[in-house]
């Protein structure tokens, strides 16, 4: 029988720290009220050169460092965001393009705040089902993109960041041993970004009413949350034969102290058994377990057959829950770092050199309806109006401009 045991993790947090006193220079409310409602006290922000993908791919990086695996032995990416670098191509491909994962298969997963552990319970069943043997799923945001920074019922929740696990397939039991996902898609309007897809398009009047940024019903998905965790809790620690008492971590998502401490207690799991990271990140949706299992293992609460739950909710709605059983890790050598640093040099060039073949192929040859008649080189039909091509590089200008502090 094949497991599926999380070897690696990893997490990259923006440089640029976003404090309540800064938000109260900008939006009417206290550091009080933030962290009495909420629990947070600052937040990451992502700099200009900083997006999803390039969070993605630092996080993804530091996972594979840990389990001592190449980005040419992965067979899957999936990178859990609501804050895509684009709506097509996927995060998940400017990740693999980075690693040099040749073999793998990647592609983006909407689950809001509940993606990375639909991500990782997909992962997990390719795994068992024998259709890969070596996965990375990623949560990253950057969420103060989608934010309205005049709204101060969101803007206070936000931050961005990523986190990442590798996850391979071992022979002795142990790893991701149960998950449950859900949906309830008739709370859609509860929490969304209506536009920027195909049903709103972008257009002035949409920009003016801020319909490109988060719009919540906190307190009802406060209510949802607080119903979920506790049922999703339960049912995935009875799939895995558990009881409370057995967990050794509970890692919900972060989105709220107050919904955190409730859940835990509806569960009878004191807190010192419950990983909370809140105060110094706020809400990163898809990110926040992955960071969050990231910083447990570097602070030693996690160690070998620890018994982990993991629950995330959020937007659609959805939520989901996994119980994992934390595994035996070998030590990755030092030579081994600095061959994936070679591996990633290489893997730039790579594609630096596919994209200049590209450009080269497209300038001597054309495509089938463009190629060149009698040396006269036909409008793109596609593009008819295109002066430029399009700006395809991971790093894109962010849709609004985060404040200043
Ligand atoms: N500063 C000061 N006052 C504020 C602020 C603020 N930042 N935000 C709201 N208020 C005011 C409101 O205007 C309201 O004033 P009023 O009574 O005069 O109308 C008052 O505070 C209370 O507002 P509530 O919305 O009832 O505050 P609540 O205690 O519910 O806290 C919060 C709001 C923090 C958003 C909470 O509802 C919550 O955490 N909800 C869950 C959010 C969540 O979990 N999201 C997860 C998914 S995220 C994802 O999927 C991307």
């Amino acid at each position: 029988m094949r497991y599926a045991h999380i070897t690696g993790w990893g997490k990259y947090l923006p440089q640029r720290v976003m404090t309540n006193d800064d938000l109260a220079r900008i939006v009417e409310t206290s550091d009080a009220w933030i962290r009495e409602r909420t629990g947070i006290v600052e937040r990451h922000i992502a700099g200009e050169s900083e997006t999803t993908a390039s969070m993605a791919i630092a996080a993804a990086m530091e996972a594979l460092n840990v389990a001592g695996v190449s980005g040419g032995q992965l067979d899957l990416i999936v990178v859990a965001t609501a804050t895509p670098e684009h709506i097509f191509p996927s995060t998940a491909c400017f990740v693999q393009d980075a690693l040099g994962a040749d073999r793998a298969g990647a592609f983006d997963l909407s689950a809001a705040c509940a993606g990375f552990v639909y991500g990782l319970s997909v992962a997990a069943d390719a795994i068992k089902a024998g259709s890969a043997d070596t996965a990375l799923v990623i949560g990253a945001e950057t969420l103060s993109r989608i934010v309205n920074w005049d709204d101060r019922s969101t803007c206070v929740l936000f931050g961005d960041g990523a986190g990442a696990v590798v996850l391979q397939a071992r022979d002795q039991p142990g790893g991701v041993l149960s998950t449950l996902l859900r949906a309830d898609g008739s709370g859609s309007e509860l929490l969304m970004l209506p536009a920027g897809g195909s049903k709103i398009p972008i257009t002035p009047q949409v920009l003016e009413q801020r319909l490109n940024t988060i719009k919540m019903n906190g307190r009802e998905v406060y209510r949802f949350a607080s119903r979920v965790i506790e049922r999703a809790t339960r049912e995935v620690m009875h799939k895995a034969g558990w009881t409370a008492e057995q967990v050794d971590l509970f890692v919900p998502h972060q989105a709220n102290l107050r919904i955190i401490e409730s859940a835990a207690r509806s569960l009878n799991i004191p807190m010192e058994r419950v990983f909370c990271n809140i105060q110094h990140y706020g809400n990163t949706s898809a990110a926040s377990i992955p960071i969050a299992l990231a910083e447990a293992a570097a602070a030693g609460r996690l160690r070998p057959n620890d018994r982990v739950v993991m629950v995330g909710f959020g937007g659609g709605l959805t939520w989901a829950a996994a119980a994992v059983q934390w595994s035996e890790l070998g030590t990755p050598s030092r030579s081994r770092r600095v061959f994936s640093r070679i591996g990633y040099q290489w893997a730039s060039l790579r594609s630096r050199a596919r994209r200049v073949l590209r450009h080269v192929e497209d300038r001597l040859f054309g495509t089938a309806d463009t190629a060149p008649q009698n040396g006269k080189r036909e409008k793109d039909p596609v593009r008819p109006h295109a002066e430029r091509p399009l700006e395809t590089n991971s790093a894109a200008q962010p849709a609004q401009k985060t404040p200043e502090r």
